[in-house]
């Protein structure tokens, strides 16, 4: 005699997508702010959702490096402990940008040599403080120009007055690459760029740079490209054949920097159909990776909409990015994203 009891199971838990991507063979990370760590659903839902943490902007210049002879590591340190704690690989972000750098650096009128020397300190102190730690490092943020296509960018490293390799193209690239790796050679080291995600003059400099980097045997191991979308129709067949083209070259592609910027009321609200439109960028986008086994990792900037970067700088017209709302809810995103690490890679 069979008896049919009626048990009350509990909802089945969905795997996380750190869990996923474990399954997937694939990194999925997020963008950190090292004070949130004390704030327990932030903690949390990073800790469950990914397996990959970088300082958003902890281990930048005007942080970690405030006054010319002194370094502030303890941001990026409170990250590196909570990542280690919680078994989440590292990356590193910044070594060498335009932006965020400390006034005594650009205010102080140094020359080219004493630039190179600042420079070379600079990244063989932070690289080697988090030697062993850090697995890779976004070396060089951002060099190329937005407004003169395929162009490096004036900047003070490279021409104004840089550290002595201006007339040489990427000559001051590969300088720091080559320190970076002295510093740590473990480490892999990125070239790192927004607005070079498709197949474009920038993204076509930025290959020949890596082309030549490779034949060389410059110590470069792979390219991030930054994926802020602000169009819902992004081109992912051209996204693809770049990730394509740089893999073929024997380097990683990471996504490092990824958000969905959606239209929102001053609430800060944006449309159920933008939400659905974001998810399927974040799984195409996820995809378009799974489906190049040189694509290691997808990263997020930020995971929640209660701290991202979108609405100050777009003056709060924009915002709901992330795959997370303001209250850590998951978000249509949330969900494409697991389900397209959760079908593997392709
Ligand atoms: C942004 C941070 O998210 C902000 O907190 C900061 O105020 C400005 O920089 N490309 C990059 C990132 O490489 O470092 C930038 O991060 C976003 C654009």
């Amino acid at each position: 005699m069979f008896f049919l009891i009626a048990v009350a199971l509990p909802t089945p838990t969905p795997p996380s997508l750190r869990a996923a991507a474990d399954r997937a063979g694939i990194l999925i990370g997020a963008a950190v702010r090292p004070e949130q760590l004390s704030e327990a659903a932030y903690a949390s839902t990073l800790a469950r959702e990914f397996n990959m943490v970088e300082p958003e902007d902890a281990l930048k210049w005007e942080v970690v490096h405030p006054a010319a002879l002194s370094f502030d590591f303890s941001q990026g340190d409170k990250m590196v402990d909570f990542a280690m704690t919680h078994k989440m690989k590292i990356r590193g972000h910044t070594l060498v940008w335009h932006q965020q750098n400390p006034k005594w650096l650009t205010e102080g009128k140094y020359t080219s040599g004493e630039l190179a020397e600042i420079l070379e300190r600079h990244i063989k102190s932070v690289v080697g403080h988090y030697r062993g730690k850090i697995f890779a490092w976004d070396v060089v943020n951002e060099a190329f120009d937005e407004l003169r296509p395929g162009q490096l960018r004036s900047t003070m490293w490279r021409n104004q007055p840089g550290i002595g390799l201006g007339e040489a193209g990427t000559a001051y690239v590969e300088r720091c690459f080559r320190w970076a790796h002295e510093a740590d050679p473990q480490a892999l080291l990125f070239y790192n760029e927004a607005e070079a995600e498709v197949m474009n003059p920038k993204s076509d400099a930025i290959y020949a740079m890596v082309r030549d980097f490779r034949q060389r045997g410059v110590p470069i191991d792979g390219v991030g490209f930054q994926m802020h979308i602000a169009n819902l129709h992004p081109d992912v067949a051209s996204v693809s054949a770049n990730i394509k083209r740089f893999t073929v070259l024997g380097v990683q592609v990471h996504i490092t920097e990824m958000d969905v910027a959606l239209p929102v009321d001053p609430n800060g609200n944006a449309r159920p159909e933008d939400l659905q439109l974001q998810a399927d960028i974040y799984r195409e986008i996820a995809n378009a990776c799974l489906s190049h086994p040189g694509c290691a990792a997808i990263q997020t900037w930020g995971f929640t909409d209660k701290y991202s970067w979108i609405g100050s700088h777009s003056k709060h017209t924009q915002g709901a990015a992330l795959p997370f709302d303001r209250d850590y809810r998951p978000k249509p995103a949330y969900a494409a994203l697991r389900n397209a690490l959760g079908s593997g890679r392709r």
